[in-house]
């Protein structure tokens, strides 16, 4: 019996009662901070912004939020995107500096704006004259993240094909001759890509989804990874369902999976084979590529799945909704 009772507890897909909020990894007072938006009867874009702002002021695990993942100059930048599930709406923002609320900053897109993605220090200054306060997101973590990774000779970082060898070498590089392409031997960090993704489904099944990170550690200046764009870092249709991805945004990204597992929901897939096969199609190409995708249709049924690797073998995700009231910790076994 209580066998039983636990495999139920463990078991990657449920159905929740709506109002519901599900997001990605045990950001637990992410989904606190979104389900008492829904409680109080607010909306679920506020239940997504407020949840994704919370993670951005407790810098979850170091990668959402300021003070992490500082680029090859030691700057931390972040991504972040909303998207209203009713009206197809989007507002986004990457590579966006100075300022701590990036989900904030990606509302005033979608709420001021007819446009659905602003990037860079034009992001930034859009920010400020919304009324944003500029400040620096440089840490003395993220600051000594950075000094020892100049330290190492700036191992690891994301070069290619260049000279002086990147595996040995700090830049600045110029490009070389494309060589035999050999297996990438990148260390997979799985604390280097945990994103805040965040779907809240209304009482009418009306979805919104949206995300939050600082990206990735010594990325390049300027890259931008799966987070902001929709249908790869989240994706909403109150037709439908949401899903949202984490993991290494840099291959995720080409597969659009949070667009692909909404379209498979639409067709009839459950919540979890629709993750699942969103993860298949990148393993095909990237067997050994880090990530998960979480998923829920409008009528409260969720799932999640990942890619299983050395050392990532559970993925572990938030629900909340009436019947719990609190924040439950589920964990989907990867495959
Ligand atoms: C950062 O480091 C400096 C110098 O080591 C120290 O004076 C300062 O208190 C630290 N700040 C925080 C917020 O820890
Ligand atoms: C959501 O998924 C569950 C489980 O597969 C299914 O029974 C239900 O009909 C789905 N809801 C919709 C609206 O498709």
């Amino acid at each position: 019996m209580t066998t039983f009772l636990v495999y139920i507890l463990m078991l990657p897909f449920g159905h929740a009662t709506l109002p519901f909020v599900i997001n990605t990894w045990p950001f637990k007072d992410a989904t606190s901070a979104a389900w008492s938006v829904l409680q109080a009867g607010g909306s679920i874009l506020d239940a997504v912004e407020q949840g994704c702002s919370r993670c951005e002021v407790d810098q979850c695990d170091g990668s959402v939020g300021f003070g992490g993942s500082p680029d090859e100059n030691g700057e931390t930048t972040l991504d972040a995107m909303i998207m209203n599930g009713d009206t197809m709406e989007v507002g986004a923002v990457a590579d966006l500096r100075r300022i701590k609320n990036a989900i904030g900053v990606a509302r005033a897109v979608m709420q001021h704006t007819e446009h659905t993605f602003l990037v860079g220090e034009s992001a930034s200054v859009f920010a400020e004259n919304m009324g944003f306060t500029a400040e620096d997101l440089t840490t003395n973590k993220s600051l000594s993240i950075f000094t020892q990774w100049l330290k190492d000779n700036c191992q690891p970082n994301y070069r290619k094909n260049v000279l002086p060898d990147p595996s040995k070498n700090c830049g600045p590089y110029k490009p070389r001759a494309m060589l035999k392409q050999r297996k990438s031997e990148r260390q997979i960090d799985i604390h280097a890509h945990d994103t805040i993704g965040m779907i809240a489904i209304g009482q009418d099944g009306h979805v919104a989804a949206g995300t939050s990170t600082n990206g990735a550690n010594h990325k390049i200046p300027g890259r931008v990874g799966d987070s902001s764009v929709a249908g790869a870092g989240a994706y909403a249709d109150s037709t439908a369902g949401g899903a949202a991805a984490t993991g290494d945004g840099d291959v995720m990204m080409r597969f659009l999976p949070s667009f692909l597992a909404v379209e498979l929901m639409r067709t009839g897939a459950d919540p979890s084979s629709a993750c699942k096969t969103a993860i298949s199609r990148i393993k095909r190409y990237y067997p050994e590529f880090f990530g998960a995708v979480i998923c829920a249709n409008t009528t409260g049924h969720y799932g999640a799945a990942c890619n299983k690797l050395p050392g990532f073998s559970k993925f572990s995700f938030m629900v909340s909704d009436s019947p719990s009231n609190v924040p439950l910790l589920k964990s989907v076994d990867c495959f």
